[in-house]
């Protein structure tokens, strides 16, 4: 039987954590809870204590527990550490390391898993300590389901509703499958066994004559760091790339193509895909009258006036796809100035579920360098990633899309 420790700290969503108790009970997962002191001002230790039918704990200070070392034996026990729902102050307590109760003790004292279900005030959410605390957390691979954007009790609107309890089940079945993979054979941590994933990367050139293209320096690093880390977790990995002059990724079918227009057809011939993410560097624009000869310089002549035509948008593209549309499609921004406030347009407006974001001004020196630093624009924030190589980038990426698949599939 997997085990998770359900630490419910202050907040006033901690009601849900007893509907999520009463969840994985179902699933056959054992729950050892501990309860913070703010989280005992909104739910009592009794009902805690019914509903996972074991004993509650609370206190580092309580003899008989911490005679066998209590907080370490807790973690020790559990296969997962949940937080549910994790209040700004164990946030910022995690982050920080600090250990002046049970909760912020155990977590420190894990080497478990740990997942979060942040739950609070819109401005708490989004205020700079917690963005911070956010950012250091997701840095060393703790997990985070939600928050959520809607209604709060306190009056307001926006981003730190706990998720639901269905979709906090759906992230721990997932994180347990996973663990329990990787427990029985590293070689079965597969969760995209059985998925089709699609890759775009590298540009596109458009010609403008047999001899001449329009380009960009997209060096196709990045969508082939992706296509081979969803093919290592699993994935059957289409991947559809520009010119570039990387190596093929290992465990991709690869189709290469020229133009934007080339990209979508062999997009659209991939379908169906359970997954999209959109690498490439696909150019806005081709010459509207391409020459089939070379076109000639004269001498003293004027030079060639090229007009330009929108290229087909393949990211909104497969975002709008209809009922053949992947359930998570993923998109790039690469920009040069006010990058989250591009990307977040550019997610609304392409219609994608995600934005990788990058800022690619030439002194960040991540054009066609080896290391990446993104910000992962979602519905329910924005998460920035450390300056990472870009394989590193790709894994993470892949496990959030198991992950995520993961989820969704549970809650459809
Ligand atoms: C009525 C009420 C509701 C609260 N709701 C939340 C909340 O949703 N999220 C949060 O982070 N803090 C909330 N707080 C504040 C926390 O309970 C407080 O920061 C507490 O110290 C958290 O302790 P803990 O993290 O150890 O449980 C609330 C406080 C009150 C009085």
């Amino acid at each position: 039987m997997s085990r998770i420790l359900l630490i419910v700290s202050g907040g006033i969503a901690a009601y849900k954590a007893l509907e999520l108790v009463r969840l994985l009970r179902r699933d056959g997962v054992g729950v050892t809870s501990v309860l913070t002191d703010g989280g005992a001002q909104f739910v009592t230790p009794l009902s805690l204590q019914a509903l996972t039918e074991e004993k509650v704990y609370s206190s580092l200070w309580s003899l008989t527990d911490e005679s066998e070392m209590g907080h370490i034996q807790l973690s020790r026990a559990a296969d997962l550490l949940v937080v549910a729902p994790a209040s700004a102050n164990i946030l910022a307590k995690m982050a920080a390391g600090l250990t002046d109760d049970l909760a912020s003790t155990v977590l420190l004292a894990t080497d478990k898993p740990v997942l979060v279900a942040p739950a609070m005030n819109v401005r708490m959410w989004t205020h700079p300590a917690t963005v911070a605390a956010m950012a250091t957390l997701r840095g060393r691979g703790v997990h985070v389901v939600g928050p959520e954007e809607g209604a709060m009790a306190c009056n307001e609107y926006g981003f730190g509703r706990l998720a639901e309890p269905a979709a906090i089940q759906a992230a721990i079945r997932s994180l347990l499958h996973h663990a329990s993979l990787h427990h029985a054979s590293p070689a079965a941590a597969r969760p995209l066994a059985g998925r089709h994933a699609l890759v775009t990367s590298g540009p596109t050139h458009e010609p403008i004559d047999p001899v001449r293209y329009l380009a960009n320096r997209s060096s196709g690093r990045q969508g082939h760091a992706i296509a081979a880390a969803l093919a290592g977790l699993g994935a059957r990995v289409t991947l559809v790339t520009g010119p570039v002059g990387v190596p093929d990724p290992p465990g991709a079918t690869v189709h290469r193509v020229e133009t934007a227009e080339q990209m979508l057809a062999a997009c659209m011939a991939a379908f169906p895909a359970d997954v999209a993410v959109c690498a490439a560097a696909v150019a806005d624009w081709r010459v509207a009258a391409q020459s089939s000869t070379k076109i000639k310089k004269t001498p003293g002549g004027v030079p060639p006036t090229l007009t330009l035509m929108p290229n087909p948008d393949i990211l909104a593209t497969l975002a709008t796809a209809g009922p053949a549309r992947p359930r998570l499609v993923v998109g790039f921004a690469a920009e040069t100035d006010d990058v989250l406030d591009h990307a977040q347009a550019k997610r609304t407006r392409k219609g994608c579920d995600w934005i990788i974001a990058n800022d690619v001004r030439p002194e960040t020196g991540i054009m066609g360098g080896e290391l990446n630093e993104v910000y992962l624009v979602t519905a329910s924030g924005v998460e920035a990633w450390p300056r990472l190589p870009k394989s590193e980038v790709a894994g993470r990426l892949a496990q959030r899309i198991a992950e995520a698949l993961d989820v969704a599939e549970a809650l459809a």
